[in-house]
């Protein structure tokens, strides 16, 4: 697997323009603000004193953050065999060598949920796993799927804050027998999460994914929802993602999206699916109506998204020119029970035709689900 971190120099230049922009640590009252961490993309450099070759010695070294464990700070171009390590955000990222950690501390409104994004690029090992951590939760992502052709990718999490002050940990759970072939990460992010409402107009909630994770302004290849997500932690709130692989949180200013700024991608087949249980009452006629699409990313080919609620399926094909476009797909059904399971899920797999190594799918957004007054 080596020579998946190549990328072209092209790409970081753009990366660094739009950095200088960005400060993560501004904040209204003392809590944190929407953006990245402080030092959240690690341009803040240890000392040289600090540093012996790139290995990271001392736990207070990085600016901002706590390490634990083999840490290295990699510069963007700084070759591992004939592997070039290019860094998403800046020029600078950092790599957690076998049950190395980093962590920091940040003041959070206590009651709300939070979404953490940050980026990750497998090196060599292949069973690449992070546990990331906000006590009294923690969830372990899964990176050995790459989605994107430069081999970097986002990923999301979410957590309810119990304390003003929490912790974050991102830890490395890997046992390489190489520790230089643990997990580079990069650009750590927060976003504050509002948990939307079902209406009397959409008895689903965040129904067109317009509230979830943070999505960088820079980064083109969107933010993976991992699996095993409950709905009451997730980073897309209202949503679980209940297969084996991730759904793709995707933002108008990258792709294409059928309404409003965001919508989501069936990246992984059907291994990918997003799902929310409706409160329904049994022996109403209920019409569920949702927008299947592509994203304007070269995802070219025939499409099928399933959709479900309960019992019922619904099949919708889509011929994809992977050039940006959607149509709408109505499924009517009779509730069985006072709680319906809606899902969709993506029929088949799709490779980008640009770049035949980057999973895509259809995308499904603006999903509305309300009972049909019968005269
Ligand atoms: C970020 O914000 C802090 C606090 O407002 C300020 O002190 C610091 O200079 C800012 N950094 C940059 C790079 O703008
Ligand atoms: C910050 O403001 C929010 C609401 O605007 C409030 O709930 C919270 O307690 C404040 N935090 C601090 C540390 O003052
Ligand atoms: C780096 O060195 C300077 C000067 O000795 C010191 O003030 C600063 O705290 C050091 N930074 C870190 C992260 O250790
Ligand atoms: C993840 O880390 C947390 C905190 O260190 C720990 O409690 C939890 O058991 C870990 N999860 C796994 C699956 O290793
Ligand atoms: C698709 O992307 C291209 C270039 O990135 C852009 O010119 C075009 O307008 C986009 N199409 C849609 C439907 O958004």
């Amino acid at each position: 697997m080596r020579g998946v971190i190549l990328l072209s120099v092209l790409l970081c230049a753009t990366c660094h323009l739009a950095l200088s922009a960005t400060n993560g640590t501004a904040a209204r009252n003392g809590t944190v603000a929407d953006g990245l961490l402080d030092n959240g993309n690690f341009e803040s450099a240890p000392n040289a004193t600090n540093m012996k070759g790139t290995v990271v010695v001392g736990r207070y070294a990085i600016p901002g953050w706590i390490n634990e464990g083999f840490v290295e700070y990699i510069k963007s171009g700084q070759k591992q065999g004939d592997m070039l390590l290019v860094v998403p955000e800046g020029a600078y990222a950092v790599r957690l060598g076998n049950e190395a950690s980093i962590k920091q501390a940040i003041k959070v409104i206590v009651g709300l949920y939070y979404s953490i994004t940050f980026s990750a690029a497998r090196t060599c090992a292949q069973e690449e796993r992070l546990n990331v951590t906000v006590a009294p939760d923690s969830g372990v992502l899964p990176i050995q799927t790459v989605y994107s052709s430069n081999g970097w990718d986002s990923y999301a999490w979410a957590f309810k804050a119990i304390a003003a002050v929490i912790e974050l940990i991102i830890h490395n759970t890997g046992k390489e027998e190489d520790p230089a072939c643990g997990p580079l990460i990069d650009a750590v992010a927060i976003k504050a999460l509002y948990p939307p409402r079902a209406t009397n107009k959409n008895i689903l909630k965040n129904a067109g994914f317009e509230e979830g994770a943070y999505i960088f302004p820079n980064t083109p290849w969107g933010v993976l929802i991992p699996p095993n997500i409950e709905d009451d932690h997730s980073p897309l709130p209202g949503w679980m993602v209940e297969s084996l692989k991730a759904v793709k949180y995707i933002d108008s200013d990258h792709y294409f999206v059928p309404q409003g700024r965001r919508a989501v991608e069936l990246v992984a087949g059907k291994e990918s699916a997003i799902a929310q249980i409706a409160r329904t009452t049994i022996g109403k006629t209920y019409r569920l109506s949702f927008s299947v699409g592509d994203a304007n990313n070269s995802c070219v080919g025939s499409m099928v998204v399933e959709a479900f609620a309960g019992k019922d399926t619904l099949k919708v094909p889509y011929e994809s020119k992977g050039t940006g476009g959607f149509k709408r797909a109505v499924l009517t059904f009779l509730a069985v029970s006072t709680r319906t399971r809606v899902m969709f899920l993506s029929t088949f797999y799709t490779m980008r035709s640009d770049d035949f190594s980057s999973l895509c799918g259809p995308v499904v957004d603006d999903v509305k689900l309300l009972s049909v007054h019968q005269p």
